[in-house]
């Protein structure tokens, strides 16, 4: 049996059912007539939606689809994300409602914000970065700790025109470098460091290094705007004064005053960097009035949010597309209060997050399968310290949700009353598209189970036939939707190329996952069908790891594969052949030597997150007559199966090879 039959198989014998609450169901905010009243008419139902934001120029149409795969939503209209997100509150006379509850890695370190006082902060902010250059269009790198200032930073952006492209801040100064130098970035906005399980952690130096790699390349970052959040010690090079701004020396003394202006709902709000099939990040551009519309109704939808009373709470970082839609667009543009939390789930011990539940009452809670398999692991005694009977509905977000770890989430964190919403979406899609309302759809532990009201998607066959209940094949969305992504930075083939060219007879978009409908017609989604890893749900794409382990003098060749991991969904395995100057004689300490030097090197090429659980070091690479490497082969060999077909390969013995090698034990780390 295949792998994905194998699953397939699994998931069949999956039979346990979650109702609604009735409470919930009876107060929801979608009713079960939204699906039939969106599918009826689904450009007066994102009418509708849209209607959520304040526009300052309403659009004279909903949709422009008569350029495909290019989309325009809300053709005409015009309005401001920032002013949305915060002034329209305070405007309303909710301007005293806590906007953020930032809590701070270190104990006591914590800070609660206003509406009144976020709308003060990102006016000056807005200032700052209109004084040092930055007019709309310009393009602001944001590289930051979790601290609010990243979102005043982005706010901030959003508010000039300005599209910010945040890059996580584990990312290395080459990932930097190569983002700077990609959308061209005039300003980076950053902060000396940020708390990282219990120490400070340098950002600056990146910043610096990175601005040297992208001048290498021919660009010129302008500013540098700096928050002093760590105070450590830049040393003696780590400050420019013609480029290096404070900005407690510029934001904090700058005006509070500041009028925001419409932009086209068209305008670029952002760039967001994700992995592809080829070494290559993309650049996903996301524009302004269906990206805001698309975040403000689900994070209302599928959280049944009630910003009078809710406390909500999502644990990504704003350095990926989660934070982004939820944490700063759709929660700031609904007017919710929310937490946001600096450091990580384990410091300064490893009941933290539920301690910050129990104290901030939190009601709504999203996060990450990899981070509820830890806490699996940990045991229920450490969430059971904490008392979180606020609890009302629980997310899920980037990658499948295994059914152990659905109900481990449903029962030890929901105390059994809270609906689980697996929401299925991507940083191309912008905002969520598959997931159950958490009044109206009941749960089943492992399924996204179906589009929300207004998203069509569809799972068909290689030649885009619908497969019957039962069945299983490529996730495709069907129609248009409004926080769609509107192309690739700067290659519009690629865009095409990659999303639209699959299924380009029935113009259906290709999201790059493999699903299964169940017998019901609800959906399974069982991960990438390309040469993307899931690691912690974060996509990871193959060759921008071989590509990193080629740089190294000493690598020949590499090969990088997913392979099945407990903890992280799927964890990095490398086959790397060496060049023969490095080769030695073979003693398994040099070889020990190498592969933590390798393994070091994909770190600093790349981050920490990419780094290979496992580097083995191989004579040859499997690899089929025209020269591909077969990767199914060296998966198999990564999650210690037996090596499946090798009919294919130019030469057989080649598994032979490498399975001696690893059983030998050498090169394994
Ligand atoms: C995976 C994160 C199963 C999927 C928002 C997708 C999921 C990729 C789920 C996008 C889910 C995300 N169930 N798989 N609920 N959510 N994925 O762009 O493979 O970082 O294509 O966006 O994560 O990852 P991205």
């Amino acid at each position: 049996m295949s792998e994905t039959e194998e699953t397939l198989a699994n998931l069949l014998k999956e039979d346990r059912r979650f109702e609604p609450p009735a409470d919930l169901a009876a107060d929801a905010n979608l009713k079960e007539e939204a699906y039939a009243r969106a599918a009826a008419d689904r450009e007066g139902f994102w009418a509708e939606q849209a209607e959520r934001l304040s526009w300052d120029r309403k659009w004279d149409q909903v949709l422009d689809w008569s350029n495909p795969p290019f989309a325009k939503w809300y053709v005409g209209g015009t309005l401001n994300a920032a002013y949305n997100c915060v002034d329209r509150h305070v405007e309303a006379g909710r301007g005293d409602k806590v906007a953020l509850h930032w809590v701070g890695e270190p104990v006591d370190d914590k800070r609660s914000i206003t509406y009144a006082e976020l709308k003060d902060e990102v006016s000056q902010a807005a200032n700052t970065l209109t004084e040092l250059g930055v007019e709309a269009g310009d393009r602001v790198a944001i590289y930051m700790p979790m601290i609010p200032e990243a979102i005043v930073a982005m706010l901030a952006c959003a508010r000039i025109g300005a599209p910010h492209t945040v890059v996580f801040g584990g990312f290395s100064s080459d990932a930097l470098a190569s983002r700077l130098e990609d959308c061209q970035a005039k300003v980076v906005i950053t902060a000396d460091g940020g708390y990282r399980r219990g120490a400070p952690s340098a950002l600056k130096p990146a910043v610096d290094e990175a601005r040297a790699k992208a001048a290498d390349l021919g660009h010129t970052v302008a500013k540098v705007l700096v928050v002093r959040r760590t105070g450590q010690d830049l040393g003696a090079d780590g400050w420019d004064d013609a480029v290096d701004v404070w900005w407690h020396e510029s934001v904090e003394q700058a005006s509070t005053d500041h009028t925001p202006r419409a932009f086209d709902s068209e305008h670029p709000l952002y760039v967001m960097y994700t992995s592809g099939t080829t070494g290559k990040p993309k650049g996903i551009l996301h524009t302004t009035g269906g990206y805001l519309t698309g975040a403000a109704y689900t994070h209302w939808a599928v959280f049944d949010l009630k910003p009078e009373t809710d406390v909500y709470w999502c644990t990504a970082d704003i350095g990926w597309v989660t934070g982004h839609s939820y944490i700063v667009y759709g929660p700031l543009a609904n007017g919710a209060t929310q937490v946001l939390y600096e450091g990580t789930p384990d410091s300064p011990e490893r009941g933290r997050w539920w301690q910050i539940i129990e104290e901030y009452g939190v009601t709504l809670f999203y996060t990450a399968p990899t981070a509820i398999r830890s806490f699996m692991k940990q045991g229920r005694e450490i969430p059971d310290r904490s008392d979180l009977s606020s609890l009302r509905i629980l997310g899920s977000v980037g990658e499948p949700i295994n059914p152990e770890a659905y109900v481990w989430y449903r029962h030890v964190i929901g105390g059994d009353r809270t609906p689980v919403v697996d929401t299925w979406w991507q940083t191309e899609t912008g905002s969520i598209m598959i997931s159950p309302l958490p009044g109206v759809t009941h749960g089943k532990p492992g399924s996204a189970m179906i589009p929300i009201p207004g998203v069509a998607a569809e799972v068909v066959t290689e030649e885009g036939e619908a497969v019957p209940n039962g069945s299983g094949g490529y996730l495709v969305l069907t129609e248009p939707w409004p926080s769609m992504l509107r192309t690739i930075w700067g290659d519009d083939e690629r865009f095409k190329d990659t999303y639209w060219s699959r299924y380009e007879k029935q113009g259906f978009y290709f999201a790059g996952d493999g699903a299964k409908k169940d017998t019901d017609g609800d959906l399974w989604v069982l991960g990438r069908v390309d040469d993307v890893m899931n690691v912690s749900g974060h996509r990871l794409s193959t060759t921008e790891i071989e590509s990193a382990l080629v740089s190294h003098p000493k690598v020949a060749e590499a090969a990088v594969v997913g392979a099945k991991d407990e903890d992280t969904g799927q964890a990095v395995c490398a086959f790397v052949i060496l060049r023969e100057s490095a080769l030695g004689d073979g003693a398994s300490d040099e070889q020990s030597d190498i592969v933590a030097e390798l393994r070091k090197h994909v770190r600093k090429e790349i981050g920490p997150i990419a780094t290979p659980r496992q580097i083995m070091i191989v004579p040859e690479l499997p690899k089929t007559r025209s020269g591909k490497i077969m990767r199914r082969l060296l998966r198999d060999v990564a999650e210690h199966r037996e090596v499946g077909d090798v009919t294919t390969l130019a030469d057989s013995s080649v598994m032979e090879l490498i399975s001696q090698g690893i059983d030998s034990g050498k090169g394994e780390d």
